[in-house]
């Protein structure tokens, strides 16, 4: 299965923070955003990630995260010239994609659970397409499910004004082939975008559509405001500090998934031996 990070976007609700540079380049407390749902993805084994930025920020990222080669893995970098919507991911990447399945997280979502990434590997043969509910406080801010007395979903809506249940749709999206050749169908929406809850509903009216729900244990942060940017940060502050064990560590994850050996880890620690980063490193070698 391939993945696809999108990290485009304005980042126009966080100005004058993002006049300059990419939301999701920003610190969630010791580490670039991005890092956050790029280790997701590699927890659930995907390698091979295309990163999809505007052309103005795409450099940065190649900065930050260059071939992928020294973590294991493979990025490729194309840009979107406009904020066309999220849909638009599936259709700049059908070449990378190919013939293959895929897997797509919002560089601006964050989630964290016990054996999250064992969990996504059960998805990553999916035929049709899984996504996920989550429970909210204020599912208006996003796509929401629709579920009948049955329990079925029956619809997915993008930001409804008066939401037919609590359980919103995290920007984490696996998706069999045919997502291209379907994204390309969708049209714009009333704010001018082609939106990722179109592509859920062709596959639910095709009967192909599961939505699986993530368990209260597991934490989805969003970073989309001020506050729940420095939300996220204090999240990750508070469980790192207290179990000594890092979120979003794309090294360690590398290393743990076997896409890197002990001596390339220790390797990758050396260069980031200052900020403690790579103490801490070095310090998974020896447990
Ligand atoms: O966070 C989950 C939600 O993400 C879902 O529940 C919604 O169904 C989905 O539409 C999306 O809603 P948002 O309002 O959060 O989407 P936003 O426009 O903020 O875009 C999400 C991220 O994707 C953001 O970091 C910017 C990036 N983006 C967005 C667009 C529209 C791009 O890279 N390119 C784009 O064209």
């Amino acid at each position: 299965m391939k993945g696809i990070i999108l990290a485009g976007g304005s980042g126009t609700r966080l100005y004058p923070i993002t006049l300059a540079t990419s939301k999701q380049l920003m610190p969630i407390y010791d580490k670039p955003m991005i890092y956050y749902p790029l280790s997701t993805l590699m927890s659930a084994g995907i390698r091979d990630i295309l990163i999809i930025s505007t052309p103005h920020d795409l450099p940065r990222f190649e900065q930050l995260l260059g071939s992928g080669e020294h973590i294991g893995c493979k990025f490729t970098y194309i840009a979107q010239e406009k904020p066309r919507g999220l849909a638009d991911a599936f259709i700049l990447g059908e070449n990378f994609i190919g013939k293959d399945k895929v897997a797509m997280i919002l560089g601006d979502n964050i989630f964290y659970g016990t054996e999250m990434g064992e969990k996504l590997k059960q998805y990553t043969e999916v035929d049709g397409g899984v996504v996920f509910g989550y429970q909210v406080s204020d599912p208006e801010r996003y796509g929401v499910v629709e579920f009948n007395s049955k329990d079925e979903v029956t619809s997915i809506e993008e930001k409804p004004k008066k939401p037919k249940s609590n359980f919103a749709i995290p920007g984490l999206y696996f998706f069999d082939n045919d997502v291209s050749k379907i994204a390309k169908d969708v049209k714009p929406s009333e704010r001018g975008e082609i939106e990722i809850t179109e592509i859920h509903n062709a596959y639910l009216s095709l009967n192909k559509l599961r939505v699986c729900l993530l368990d209260r244990g597991t934490a989805w942060l969003d970073t989309g405001t001020f506050e729940s940017m420095n939300q996220a940060a204090q999240f990750v502050q508070v469980i790192e500090e207290r179990q000594g064990l890092k979120i979003g560590c794309i090294e360690e994850i590398a290393w743990k998934e076997g896409f890197i050996d002990d001596s390339q880890l220790a390797k990758l620690a050396q260069t980031l031996i200052k900020s403690g980063y790579g103490k801490y490193l070095l310090a998974q070698l020896k447990k």
